[in-house]
């Protein structure tokens, strides 16, 4: 995956253990904002991604996407009232966040915060260290020190220039402070950067198509297809279909109302754009439903 030897924990490798280890399961999934318990924004949501799989969730605008996302990262805004989800056949809702990531779990966020002092190399060290130092902590890990497992600066600067290279970033980049003065377009690379450096096990993507140019989608589509491998598994959240012109989906889901409503392969999304959700959720039986009958249009390419 990556020609030099930096590799986090596990990254890559499918244990062959039991199934569960194999993949993220959610069940029964129900998630209120802790700013108001009384409105439940999952209403039951069931999902199966196993490792070596691209899962499109598609779904109108305030549907708990980027919720879902947040729940299964540990976000402190939300909290869940009902269900399960494991993965590595552990149940991870009362795992912190970075125990999360550092069980090899990635979010890529829709709307990345900055971190004005903090350089993108700084960040991406420390954030590299800390996942492959895993779950536990290793004593004996020494993020100076190679033979302990740590990451010298020379491999570190090699697997950042190799991934900023594959996102067709600038040198400059590196030097930068996270997100400060960023364009839409470079946080989302910078999400990806983070992704391409951390090589998760399991990746969430929130719409990391959503204010890319058509030359910057294809980059970012690009360097997420040079990452999938056997070991990886992939939530894609996406509103366009185009995007997976460039990202071939095993599966794509409509999370609507709360719940998945409808599953199918690759040809449900085209469907989507040329029908809208109206279909999918009538036929669950939500006649009231009075959204888009098609998805925001495109953003125009330039
Ligand atoms: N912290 C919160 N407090 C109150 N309501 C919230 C909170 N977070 C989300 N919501 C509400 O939950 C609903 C789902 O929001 P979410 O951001 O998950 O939708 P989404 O499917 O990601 O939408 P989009 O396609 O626009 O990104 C929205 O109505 C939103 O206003
Ligand atoms: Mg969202």
């Amino acid at each position: 995956m990556t020609d030099t030897n930096v590799t986090p924990t596990g990254s890559g490798a499918v244990p062959a253990s039991a199934d569960g280890d194999n993949q993220l399961v959610i069940r029964d999934l129900h998630v209120v904002p802790v700013a108001d318990r009384s409105r439940e924004i999952l209403a039951g949501v069931d999902l199966t991604v196993p490792r070596g799989e691209v899962h499109a969730i598609m779904g109108p605008n305030g549907s708990g996407k980027t919720t879902l996302a947040y729940a299964l990262m540990g976000h402190p805004a939300y909290a869940v009232t009902r269900g399960s989800v494991t993965w590595k056949g552990m149940d991870i809702l009362g795992l912190s966040p970075d125990k999360r990531a550092r069980l090899g779990i990635f979010l890529a966020f829709q709307y990345p915060t900055s971190i004005p002092g903090l350089s993108v190399a700084s960040f991406l060290r420390t954030a590299l260290n800390a996942r492959m130092r895993g779950l536990d902590g290793q004593a004996e890990y020494d993020p100076s020190d190679p033979a302990r497992g740590g990451v010298t600066m020379g491999a570190f600067r090699k697997l950042m220039r190799e991934k900023m290279g594959l996102l067709k970033l600038d040198d400059a980049f590196a030097g930068r402070y996270v997100n400060e003065g960023f364009s839409g377009g470079e946080k989302k690379r910078l999400e990806m950067l983070q992704m391409a450096v951390l090589q998760p096990e399991m990746a969430i993507l929130d719409e990391t198509d959503s204010g890319l140019d058509i030359d910057a989608l294809r980059i970012v589509a690009e360097g997420v297809n040079a990452q999938l491998n056997p070991g990886m598994g992939v939530l894609l959240i996406t509103h366009y279909q185009r995007l997976l012109n460039y990202i071939t989906p095993d599966y794509v889901h409509v999370l609507a109302r709360g719940r998945i409503l409808k599953s199918g392969g690759r040809d449900l999304a085209l469907q989507l754009e040329e029908e809208g959700y109206g279909p999918v959720l009538r036929a669950a039986g939500y006649d009231d439903y009075v959204g888009d009958e098609a998805p925001e249009p495109e953003p125009a390419a330039h």
